[in-house]
């Protein structure tokens, strides 16, 4: 059965030109509940901590570089099919490809700052949770 969370951040591209409202507006009209959120900053090493799996990729060390580079929020999102369903509103990984409508497509710089990151698996979605929030700091 899918799960019912998915974890996303507001990148530092999109949190630097206020586009954190507009996101938050796209993400509750499409019928996602918050069930946790904060403003925060990424060290170097969280970073490379929450994106060990593309370690070994070419565009590991700008990416870390440029999650750590500002501010972001976390959310937990809450919603039926969670994964699948917000990986949908989010569009493409490179916003050239993201379909109209999507958050990247009208967010997103370029295939790295590309505005938001949701979770790939309801497994990923359960451990960068976790990553983020406490049980606490859920709602
Ligand atoms: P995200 O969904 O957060 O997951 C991994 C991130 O790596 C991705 O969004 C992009 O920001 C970045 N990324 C993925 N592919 C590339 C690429 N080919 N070049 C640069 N950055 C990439």
């Amino acid at each position: 059965m899918a799960g019912r969370i998915t974890l996303t951040m507001i990148k530092p591209d999109a949190v630097a030109k206020n586009a954190t409202g507009d996101i938050l507006r796209m993400i509750n009209e499409a019928g996602f509940r918050i069930a946790a959120m904060k403003l925060t900053k990424l060290s170097k090493e969280q970073a490379e901590q929450f994106y060990a799996v593309h370690r070994e990729r070419p565009f590991y060390n700008d990416l870390v570089a440029f999650m750590s580079s500002g501010p972001i929020v976390a959310a937990i999102l809450e919603k039926d099919n969670a994964v699948e369903d917000f990986r949908k509103l989010i569009g493409a990984t490179n916003p050239a490809d993201a379909a109209e409508g999507s958050i990247r497509r009208k967010h997103a710089e370029n295939i790295e700052r590309n505005a938001v990151h949701g979770s790939d698996s309801d497994e990923n979605a359960a451990i960068e949770a976790a990553f983020h929030f406490s049980q606490l700091e859920r709602f």
